[in-house]
């Protein structure tokens, strides 16, 4: 199949490099020309393991390639994807549709033959409709079709989750488009997901409510680590205790600072929003998106209790700033309502990320950037694992003690044990853990 990929950015990337890989001739159009040029030099525009490996395998093997010119792209193209941004509104929370439709129009410009126009982009019930009645009404002699296929790709793990999905959503009533789309999947067959295919705008609710349930979950869970901090439970077990029920699922139930990134907190927002616009709110993701934006600041009075019950003069060290490990991505991470909380109170923040302290630096302005974890931990009075990378799961404990001024480490992420942590002297705090 000629695919094209409208947006190069992290799910057209991603999705751009797995349909090459899968055998499928690919191209990735993007407006911003520095980006391309740089794809073109094989330089990855983000940070995704394994990500440049496969692009670079795939443009040798000459199934994939990056231009500007879309309409050179589009004709001949059995399927156009649309995988551009679709970012929060400022002010009422809705996504922002405007690359969408701006893309929809130049597609209908250059349409040829039977194309099958598919949004991979996160939008809003309705917006499938929308991209078939801006092409219709500048092409009323085009032959399309226009899907929803969401993607349900994890940063960090996207390749895998493209790869081997639980399952993949395609909302369509055309024929003609779900052979298309089953051509285009049909790589998949040895692993044997579920294509699911259901109406459009049956597909499009599907991401908002996977998204908002898996936020409703961690939300629930964090809310139930705080009652074990009251009455002595321990959160680890009690997510195991239920997880290991089938109906519920062990996944997502880990413990943290709360949820970020650049998915969970946009698509819950958007999914209120759809709620209250039909008259049908979704109460429990609004107090899911309420608790958990609390939260966030909740862990700095966390940190400031375990330094004593106050921060000002006081080097306080963080390991981790990216919203979750194996990402550079910063969006709504957990550390910036951290970070503003605690420099807000007086303290001295440090701080260390393996991937994300280029972004980091241009958004918190008032922290200095260690070298690595030992520098951000030395002549601290408190040390908080704020991300659960790899490399914070194996420190050296005598040498962080040695080098502290106060051997207290506040855990995020129950990174560590705290009977473990006791035995070397630390003064350790963790989430709904004793
Ligand atoms: C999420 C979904 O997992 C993907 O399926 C979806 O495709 C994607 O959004 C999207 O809509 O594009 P992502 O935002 O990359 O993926 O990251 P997750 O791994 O889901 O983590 C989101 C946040 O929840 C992170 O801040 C993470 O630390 C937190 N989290 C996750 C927890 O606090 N506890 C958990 O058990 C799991």
């Amino acid at each position: 199949m000629n695919i094209t990929m409208i947006g190069a950015g992290y799910v057209g990337l991603v999705s751009g490099a797995c349909f090459a890989d899968f055998g499928h001739i690919v191209t990735c159009v993007d407006t911003d020309e520095g980006k391309i040029a740089r794809l073109v030099r094989g330089e990855m525009p983000i940070f995704e393991p394994g990500l440049d490996e496969l692009v670079a395998a795939n443009v040798r093997e000459k199934r994939l390639a990056f231009t500007t010119a879309l309409e050179a792209s589009v004709p001949g193209a059995d399927a156009v994807f649309i995988a551009v941004g679709t970012p929060s509104r400022r002010g009422d929370g809705f996504a922002d549709l405007s690359f969408v439709y701006a893309g929809a129009q130049k597609i209908a410009a250059c349409l040829e033959g039977f194309t099958v126009v598919i949004n991979k982009s996160t939008v809003p019930v309705g917006a499938g409709d929308e991209v078939e009645r801006i092409i219709r009404e500048l092409r009323p002699d085009a032959d399309f079709a226009v899907v929803s296929n969401p993607e349900f790709l994890r940063e960090g793990a996207a390749i895998e989750d493209f790869k081997r999905p639980d399952r993949v959503v395609i909302g369509t009533d055309d024929p003609r488009a779900r052979d298309v789309m089953s051509e285009i999947y049909r790589p998949l067959n040895l692993n044997q997901p579920p294509l699911l295919f259901t109406s459009r705008r049956t597909s499009e609710l599907t991401k908002y409510a996977a998204n908002a349930f898996l936020a409703t979950k961690i939300t629930f869970i964090n809310e139930v680590a705080d009652l074990c901090e009251k009455v002595g439970a321990d959160v680890q077990d009690v997510a195991r205790g239920i997880g290991l029920d089938k109906r519920i699922g062990g996944k997502f139930l880990h413990v943290g600072p709360g949820y970020g990134g650049s998915c969970f907190p946009k698509d819950t927002l958007a999914l209120i929003k759809i709620g209250q616009d039909h008259s049908s709110p979704l109460r429990i993701v609004e107090t899911v998106v309420a608790v958990n934006d609390a939260r966030k600041r909740a862990m700095a009075r966390k940190v400031i209790a375990a330094c004593g019950g106050a921060v000002r003069g006081k080097k306080i060290g963080l390991l981790g700033l990216a919203f979750k490990p194996n990402t550079d991505d910063m969006r709504d991470a957990p550390s910036l309502a951290i970070v503003a909380s605690l420099a807000g109170d007086g303290a001295d923040v440090h701080a260390y990320d393996p991937e994300s302290m280029a972004q980091a630096r241009s958004l918190m302005p008032e922290v200095t950037f260690a070298e690595n974890a030992y520098d951000c931990a030395a002549g601290a009075d408190a040390l908080v694992i704020v991300t659960e990378w790899d490399v914070f799961r194996a420190l050296d404990l005598e040498r962080i003690k040695g080098s502290m001024r106060a051997p207290v480490v506040v855990d995020l992420r129950n990174v560590y044990r705290p009977a473990d942590m006791r035995k070397r002297g630390f003064a350790y705090v963790s989430v709904g853990r004793e």
